[in-house]
């Protein structure tokens, strides 16, 4: 049917402190991150494939958080976290009526991962504006092969979507675009992309068909502008005049139920690529 879903995905400024849930900490809010020097090449390296293995299943790739792990980009700890010195206690001892395991890691070990947790404040958050400065956190690869897989069949990536990321540079803009086409707009703005109208079809007793684009759809009535400009308003009763909607966004709606936060992330930064 004929509904504008809006759908605004955008990365929570980490200004909260603590894991979701907040278990009844105090907390103190935060504006500013704590400077940092940046980490060691190597040891973030270390860290990283660590992490991966580790951490990553509940805390996510871009450790903002996942189905089983709060995000620790808004953890009070890793933020006053140095050099893994408050993040240690946390990853050897766990915290197990909680549901995060204890890990057998080495002060190297540890500290290596605390260096490669640390790259995401730095690198996802810009201190100037409180904003994160990317979103672009999945993986190319995986977002092509996502969209081979569901999006193929419709769009092809030399031609209606050949260089999308160009057309629409604004990384969030052209997320929301692909989740929800038309819905891009926004804060007062025009929607990035023209969309094909919602057409009508509808079919009199006597079998005439009317054909046009939909203006409005009630229980009562519907209307429509058919192809040399005419209005038309039916009386609907029940079933009576036969009324069919092709909404061209009905697969996007459809689709949208469908998709994992990684596949989101991934799509994304695949479009990205598209210039
Ligand atoms: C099986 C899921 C799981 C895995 C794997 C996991 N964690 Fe956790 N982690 C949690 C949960 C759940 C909490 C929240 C516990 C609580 O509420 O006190 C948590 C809390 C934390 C905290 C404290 C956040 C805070 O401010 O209270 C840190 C730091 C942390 N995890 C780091 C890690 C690191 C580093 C790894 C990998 C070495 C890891 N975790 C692996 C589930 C997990
Ligand atoms: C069954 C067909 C279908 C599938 C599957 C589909 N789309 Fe679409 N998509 C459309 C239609 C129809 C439009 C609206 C085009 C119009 O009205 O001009 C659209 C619009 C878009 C737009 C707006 C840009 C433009 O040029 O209009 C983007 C971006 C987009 N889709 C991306 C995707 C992605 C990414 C996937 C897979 C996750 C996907 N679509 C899956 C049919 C589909």
């Amino acid at each position: 049917m004929f509904v504008v879903a809006a759908v605004t995905i955008e990365a929570q400024p980490p200004t909260q402190g603590g894991g979701r849930g907040g278990r009844g900490a105090a907390i103190t809010p935060r504006t500013a991150y704590p400077e940092r020097p940046p980490g060691d090449p190597a040891a973030i390296e270390r860290g990283r494939a660590l992490y991966g293995v580790n951490c990553q299943f509940c805390h996510g790739a871009d450790t903002r958080g996942g189905d089983s792990g709060p995000s620790l980009l808004r953890s009070s700890i890793v933020l006053d976290d140095q050099r893994g010195e408050l993040i240690a206690p946390v990853v050897q001892n766990g915290r197990p009526d909680r549901g995060m395991p204890k890990f057998a890691f080495s002060r190297e070990q540890t500290s290596d991962v605390a260096a490669f947790i640390h790259t995401f404040k730095a690198a996802g958050y810009d201190e100037s504006r409180l904003k994160p400065a990317s979103i672009i956190v999945g993986d190319a690869k995986a977002g092509a092969a996502f969209f081979d897989a569901k999006c193929a069949a419709c769009h092809s990536t030399t031609g209606d979507l050949g260089g999308i990321s160009t057309k629409i540079p604004d990384e969030r803009m052209l997320q929301q675009t692909w989740l929800m086409p038309g819905s891009g707009g926004g804060r007062g703005g025009p929607p990035p992309v023209t969309l094909k109208p919602v057409t009508v079809t509808v079919t009199l007793p006597s079998g005439e068909k009317i054909d046009g684009t939909l203006d409005r759809l009630d229980d009562f009535a519907v209307s429509l502008t058919t192809a040399d400009g005419t209005r038309r308003s039916l009386r609907t009763s029940g079933d009576t005049p036969k009324v069919e909607v092709h909404d061209p966004l009905e697969p996007h709606r459809d689709l949208l139920r469908t998709y994992a936060d990684a596949d989101i992330h991934n799509v994304t930064a695949f479009l990205v690529t598209l210039k």
